[in-house]
């Protein structure tokens, strides 16, 4: 009876177990599914260490089961005294000589890629001026949302972080709170976000790898940051070339804002540029907003980093946003009906600008009159 008790204890753990380190092989947010150069050097480096920690823990359990069954008192006798090695010489050299070369072999991989990977001098050219033939992202993170700027094309997005692949790219990560760290567990990080100062590094999305995962990988905050900071999770669209230049080029194509055409989005709209747009930006340009730009908000695969994209879920966040992520400064910013929410919902949801997408592809060679109007109630921010 007691043995059958035992067993159920054991499958129930493992069972439990199992669940758990499920997780562990998802190629889109897996630490050890490398989706990239600097992630395969980081799991390499970590496969290195654990091999020897292996060998070490080998060796010792080894060397204890030995000492453990050949010296038993009823084997080697009542009277028998050990030889004492105290101070012998030659297991002095060897004890001390094996640590000190598995930490050689465990450091000399480990500094060069430490350093290797914090180079990010082709961020400048020689006269240090930014680089505008690189790939370069300045994240700002925020309590509890990102922003991304791309310098060289003066585009801002948020929440969703958009990189070609089999290229280096760089990033300059600042804090604009508190302290949070930058990670894209599938490709590699994390690195903290400073209040002051800039910490620097790239990452590198295989194109391979980014098929595999259906081109986006999930991104998150790795730093205890509130109590949200477990929802602060943003996505990394990894994109060919190509596609990630027309997608640049589609969002600084965006200069205004583009009329919404159906009836309701229309009518969000006009309640948004009264009451929302003081914090959010819905074109893509200029950075340092109080909230995430909305440039691109219907093209996203996440509402408030973390919920599916719905309309749905949108009505649910804007009505009450401090239930889904408490702590969040968007907080009882506004005293909107549910109906005004809801056409507010349906004109973001229309706020697209990738390639044969909704409302403003097919507005960009829109008449004049109607963007000239938005700009004037656009508003700083
Ligand atoms: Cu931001 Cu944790």
């Amino acid at each position: 009876m007691k043995n059958r008790w035992m067993n159920a204890k054991w499958i129930g753990l493992i069972s439990v177990l199992m669940v758990f380190l499920s997780g562990c092989g998802k190629n889109h947010l897996s630490t050890l599914r490398p989706a990239g150069e600097v992630g395969q050097e980081q799991f390499n480096l970590m496969l290195l260490s654990i091999i020897i920690m292996i060998l070490v823990i080998l060796v010792v359990v080894v060397l204890f089961t030995f000492a453990l069954t050949k010296s038993r008192r009823s084997k080697v006798g009542e009277d028998f005294e050990p030889k004492d090695v105290a101070g012998n010489h030659t297991l002095e050299v060897i004890w001390t000589s094996i640590p000190i070369l598995l930490l050689i072999i465990l450091a000399i991989p480990t500094i060069y890629f430490t350093f290797k990977q914090a180079d990010t001098q082709a961020m400048e050219t020689e006269d240090g001026e930014l680089n505008s033939e690189e790939v370069i992202v300045n994240v700002t993170a925020h309590q509890y949302w990102w922003e991304f700027e791309y310098p060289n094309q003066e585009v801002v997005t948020s929440q969703e972080l958009v990189v070609p692949t089999d290229t280096k790219v760089y990033f300059n990560l600042h804090g604009a709170d508190v302290k949070h760290s930058f990670w894209v567990p599938a490709a590699g990080g994390k690195m903290d976000t400073n209040i002051d100062g800039i910490n620097s590094f790239y990452l590198v999305f295989d194109d391979e790898k980014a098929q595999d995962s259906e081109r986006l990988f999930n991104g998150k905050c790795a730093e205890l940051c509130g109590p949200s900071h477990a929802l602060m999770d943003f996505k990394v669209k990894a994109l060919p070339q190509e596609e990630y230049d027309q997608w640049l080029a589609d969002m600084k194509a965006v200069e205004e804002p583009a009329q919404a055409s159906a009836d309701d989005a229309a009518e969000g709209q006009g309640i948004f540029n009264n009451s929302c747009i003081g914090c959010h930006a819905v074109t893509p340009q200029g950075a340092g907003a109080q909230g995430p730009n909305l440039a691109n908000f219907g093209d996203r695969d996440l509402i408030a980093g973390y919920l599916e994209h719905n309309k749905e879920n949108l009505v649910d966040w804007i009505s009450d946003p401090e239930s889904l992520k408490p702590g969040n400064k968007m907080t009882g910013a506004y005293d909107l009906s549910e109906e005004e929410i809801d056409k507010v919902a349906e004109y973001l949801m229309g706020l697209n600008v990738e390639e044969g997408s909704g409302d403003v592809s097919a507005l960009e060679e829109d008449d004049e009159e109607s963007s000239e109007e938005d700009s004037s109630e656009e508003g700083g921010n």
